[in-house]
């Protein structure tokens, strides 16, 4: 399939395009400088050259906090830019794969969220990626949204790296651990989203269109996430100490916009409807850390 990936140097597009070519996918991959979603001329034009049989929208503005101040650009790219993603692929007739976020829910429930509970964002990140996702579920029904949590990999910025990071300048951390939730490889969330793509229903007449949870198990803190970290990092030789963790809660860390304090999503639908199970996000670590 010819598949236009936007996004393509990020934490997410870097593995897509990887995942794609593995699977023979002819693959058009463009970062921001040679694609701005957030042109709708430039998305057009692009959309009109190429022909994809699919785009996959990996493209998004993720600094969550920094959003608060930048927020007319943060609307831009995540809302405006799935907007125009959306109206392209209505145009062509083709679907729209496009990622989003934990980040559109308040966090208060106590149990995993599922596609149908009720979005409520604390912040202008979580907000303007809702007003995306729901942009195209108002323009164009061929689509997939995917929501995912706590993304980690071996691109980009993430806390694993962090830790990683802060491990060589310090002995001991403060971590936080009320906020509970699912760490998510990038290299999972490609992998699903190109098995959506590879499965015999997509893009026919009885294509389950609609959102989806990515389910990571097991459900943790940032805390016992920082934990594992350190344990296989040892393990792996990758650091040669004990780290001393300390927990705390989330009034010892505040941050311009309060996080979720739970983000755990049910990934039922998506097996239903995809054959797609859950991800061992562990397993999945100990690829990247020995990567
Ligand atoms: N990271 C997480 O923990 C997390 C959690 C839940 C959901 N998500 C979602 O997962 C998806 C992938 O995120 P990620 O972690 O891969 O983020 P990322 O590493 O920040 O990648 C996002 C990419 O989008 C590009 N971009 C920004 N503005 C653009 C524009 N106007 N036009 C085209 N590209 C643009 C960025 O390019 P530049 O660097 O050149 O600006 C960057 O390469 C996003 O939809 C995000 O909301 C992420």
């Amino acid at each position: 399939m010819k598949i236009l990936i936007t996004g393509a140097r990020g934490q997410v597009g870097t593995e897509l395009v990887n995942e794609a070519i593995n699977r023979c996918h002819q693959v058009h991959a463009y970062g921001s400088n040679e694609l701005d979603i957030s042109n709708k001329e430039q998305v057009n034009k692009t959309v009109q050259q190429v022909k994809p049989d699919v785009i996959i929208n990996a493209a998004a503005y993720t600094a969550v906090d920094k959003a608060e101040t930048e927020s007319e650009l943060a609307y831009a790219v995540n809302s405006q830019g799935s907007e125009n993603l959306a109206i392209a692929c209505k145009s062509q007739n083709i679907p729209l794969l496009h990622i989003s976020t934990d980040y559109v829910y308040d966090g208060e429930k106590q149990t995993p969220y599922i596609e149908v509970d009720q979005p409520n964002p604390t912040g202008v990140y979580g907000a303007s990626k809702l007003e995306g996702d729901q942009k195209i579920e108002q323009i164009w029904h061929k689509y997939i949204i995917l929501r995912v949590s706590w993304v980690f990999g071996e691109y980009g910025n993430n806390f694993v790296k962090t830790m990683l990071r802060l491990a060589e300048q310090r002995d001991e951390l403060s971590i936080v651990d009320d906020q509970f939730g699912a760490p998510t490889s990038a290299t999972a969330i490609s992998k699903s989203l190109l098995d959506i793509i590879d499965s015999p229903q997509f893009n026919q007449q009885d294509c389950p269109w609609g959102i989806y949870n990515l389910q990571s198990d097991p459900g943790v803190s940032w805390y016992e996430f920082a934990r594992e970290i350190f344990q296989q990092a040892k393990k792996m030789s990758l650091i040669n100490k004990d780290m001393k963790l300390n927990p705390i809660p989330s009034s010892e860390f505040p941050t311009p916009v309060k996080r979720p304090a739970n983000s755990k999503l049910d990934g039922a639908k998506l097996k239903q409807c995809f054959d797609i199970l859950p991800v061992d996000w562990k397993r999945d670590l100990t690829k990247v850390l020995s990567s």
